[in-house]
């Protein structure tokens, strides 16, 4: 079977997760390298400072590379900017005067018209994802080839960003010594690899609750619907947590995910059990109920800015009328999603079943990866190894890579003398 090697550096505000893997055409993943560093200078998704956050992708990639002794050149770099835009949009081609079966030709032509989209100069494409085709009158057609028609419609979903941010983000890469071979919107690298065939059919959302953004990707009908990334996530229920009870910000991070209960409303005994009990001046005991209040109501707002995307996108008359759309529910990741209950108060504030999605199982360095913080490390990956990129033609190769490449490898030679570098 036909396998490849493919890179994914998934840049987070609180993390850069590296994924060395073997792909097969089945998309069936050895994971061979992985390194996972803390981020900086990446702030709500987007490069704060170049030199920081360029120096965290090197750290994590450099490990990817110890624990895999293999050298990594080219990857596929996920993101998670705060200020994409999404929108529909439809190209037409003609099949032919008399009507004859759509060919393989046919499908490529509508999707590089597709691409050649006009979007605003300060922008870039990121995606262009197919969702339906209509074949003359015939609207909703999944797989158009064989079928008679004398025009072909074809609808994608669009995904750009500023100019500016796609280029820092590219100069990050490419100041760690890194090529870029495409790059992924986490939210949907996330459902390429948590979401089922049938949840996508029914209609499903996906959101992605990572530390400084929250990435919603919505489907109906077996297509995405919506795309949006908003500027929230943990950090600002740690800031809540560190404020509201007056203690740093370290311990407010700790105490979220160790004591945090959402599922547990109405406990009594909550209030009565002390989470901790602190000996800086003032502070004395935290009750556990005092630590969920605070988180309840962040988490409160992030679900209502959910649902409010959702609301714009199926323009629902009423507040609850999408939830009919998305029979198949809600599916959470990002490393908040781990946060103790989150999953009831998500349901109650959306009125979506919800669960939380865990990426499948790999074999190879995988165990740490079973966990819904690493859903779009894990999808990214996928996407890699189904060559997502086209539309991406403005992403320079960055010449001059060879030397940045080879201080980074010879770090790794002295690290890993058994290494195949
Ligand atoms: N067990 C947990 N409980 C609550 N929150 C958690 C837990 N584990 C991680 N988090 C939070 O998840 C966020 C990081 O999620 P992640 O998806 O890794 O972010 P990013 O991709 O933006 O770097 C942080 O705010 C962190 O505090
Ligand atoms: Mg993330």
């Amino acid at each position: 079977m036909k396998q490849r090697m493919v890179a994914a550096v998934d840049v987070g505000s609180s993390k850069v997760c590296s994924l060395l893997a073997n792909v097969d055409a089945e998309d069936s993943i050895q994971i061979v390298g992985i390194g996972i560093t803390p981020s900086a200078g990446i702030h709500k998704g987007l490069v704060a400072d170049i030199d920081q956050a360029s120096e965290s992708i090197r750290q994590s990639v450099r490990r990817a590379e110890q624990t895999s002794g293999e050298s990594i050149t080219s990857v596929y770099l996920g993101i998670s900017a705060s200020n994409i835009c999404s929108q529909g949009n439809r190209a037409s081609v003609s099949v032919g005067r008399n009507a004859r079966p759509v060919r393989q030709g046919d499908v490529e032509r509508a999707l590089k018209v597709a691409r050649e989209i006009n979007i605003p100069e300060e922008r870039r494409l990121l995606h262009v994802i197919p969702t339906q085709y209509t074949l003359d009158t015939q609207i909703g057609v999944q797989d158009p080839k064989g079928l008679h028609a004398f025009r072909m419609d074809l609808d994608t979903h669009i995904v750009t960003i500023p100019q500016s941010s796609a280029e820092n983000i590219t100069k990050c890469a490419h100041k760690a010594g890194l090529n870029i071979e495409g790059l992924v919107l986490q939210c949907l690298a996330s459902a390429q690899s948590v979401l089922h065939p049938d949840e996508t059919d029914a209609g499903v959302v996906l959101a992605d609750i990572g530390a400084g953004t929250t990435g919603i990707s919505a489907y109906k009908n077996g297509n995405l619907l919506l795309t949006a990334v908003l500027p929230v996530g943990g950090n600002q229920i740690t800031r809540d947590l560190s404020v509201g009870l007056g203690i740093p910000v370290e311990m407010a991070e700790q105490l979220k995910k160790e004591h945090c209960n959402l599922a547990e409303k109405d406990d009594p005994d909550a209030n009565e059990e002390p989470a901790v009990k602190v000996n800086f001046d003032g502070v004395g005991k935290i009750y556990k109920k005092d630590i969920s209040d605070i988180i309840k109501a962040r988490v409160d707002e992030i679900m209502k800015l959910v649902v409010s995307q959702l609301v714009q996108q199926v323009q629902s008359q009423s507040y609850f009328a999408y939830v009919s759309e998305f029979p198949a529910g809600m599916v959470l990741t990002g490393g908040t999603a781990n946060l103790g209950g989150i999953r009831v108060v998500a349901q109650e504030i959306t009125g979506l079943p919800t669960r939380v999605g865990i990426p499948p199982a790999m074999s190879g360095l995988a165990d740490q990866l079973h966990n819904a913080a690493y859903a779009s490390s894990v999808g990214i990956l996928l996407c890699g190894g189904k060559n997502w990129r086209q539309e991406q033609s403005w992403i320079r190769s960055e010449t001059g890579l060879r030397d940045k490449v080879l201080e980074r490898v010879k770090t790794v030679r002295q690290l890993v003398p058994w290494g195949r570098i």
